[in-house]
């Protein structure tokens, strides 16, 4: 045996599977972590990832900031990945306070040019340079409040990307749309659309959150096994688009009034890989409660 050929087969049986966990999430710091993934199976190596949206909230910096220090010490061992994507101006502070714990920061959205004469908008670069790890794309209160069509959120999705951020694109159904039995083509379609020209590659860095928009902010949970039916579904989705393994690598987060009373029973459906959750964000109890979920 040659040792180019050592070489080479160490690279792949070693090197690129190791690097590709790496890449994909599956390998996260703490042991805690690596224990519950591995409880999940093989097919099923996704490391789970928790993530708060403040929106408009709360309304003062000294807000910001105290709702962020306590969270602090209900950051201990995570079984989870953990972010909050909060308003520009309170970015650095958060970042600032969350140092040190396992709870990143993010953006709740970019604008998709790089710079210029765009005044009230923000690029990916700037959130980026202020600490950011991931930025969400296509908020549901984005597309219907700001007009965001499935072509501005595509832009802003590649436009994360270009940075070493990672993107969650959020998609989901309206209530007519879910009433008409729609639910599975509008979320194929904003996939699709809002994935388009995203490399299989950069596929490592993307997130999908499934939010159907009757269950924002509304107390209406989407029931967990019709939530885990609309994942397997993107899941599929997303095998036609790229690849089962890319497929069975992507995280899709269920987002939708979630609370620390639902939170156990979605996380324990196969291909719900965390929660994006908006109102039990803002309360530190309520978000230490879901960041440390039990799968029921
Ligand atoms: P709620 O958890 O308040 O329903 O909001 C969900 C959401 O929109 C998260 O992005």
């Amino acid at each position: 045996v040659s040792p180019v050929s050592t070489m080479k087969s160490f690279i792949m049986t070693t090197l690129l599977p190791l690097s590709y966990a790496f890449q994909t999430g599956r390998v996260f710091q703490s042991v805690h972590t690596r224990a519950k993934v591995e409880v999940r199976g093989a097919m099923e190596m996704r490391t789970p990832f928790i993530a708060g949206n403040w929106k408009e909230n709360p309304v003062t910096l000294q807000d910001a900031t105290s709702l962020a220090e306590s969270l602090k010490p209900l950051a201990g061992s995570l079984p989870c990945e953990v972010g909050i994507a909060v308003p520009y101006p309170f970015i650095s502070a958060v970042a600032g306070v969350l140092e040190g714990t396992d709870i990143q920061v993010m953006a709740q959205s970019i604008h998709f040019e790089d710079s210029g004469a765009f005044t009230g908008a923000v690029a990916a670069t700037m959130v980026e340079s202020v600490g950011c790890s991931y930025s969400l794309a296509g908020h549901s209160e984005r597309r219907s409040v700001f007009g965001d069509s499935d072509a501005v959120v595509n832009s802003k999705v590649k436009k994360i990307l270009e940075t070493k951020m990672g993107a969650i694109l959020c998609i989901g159904e309206t209530q007519g749309e879910f009433e008409a039995g729609l639910t599975n083509e509008v979320n194929a379609i904003q996939l699709s659309k809002g994935l388009s020209g995203v490399s299989a590659e950069d596929m490592s860095r993307v997130v999908i959150a499934y939010e159907p928009v009757w269950a924002i902010g509304t107390g209406l949970v989407c029931p967990s096994d019709t939530a885990q039916l609309v994942h397997e579904s993107i899941r599929a989705q997303l095998a036609k688009l790229y690849s089962s393994e890319i497929a069975d690598s992507v995280r899709i987060q269920y987002g939708g009034s979630v609370t620390p009373d639902s939170v156990d029973e979605l996380m324990s459906k196969p291909d719900i890989d965390g929660c994006l959750v908006g109102g039990a964000s803002l309360v530190a109890e309520k978000f230490g409660r879901i960041m440390n979920f039990e799968e029921a």
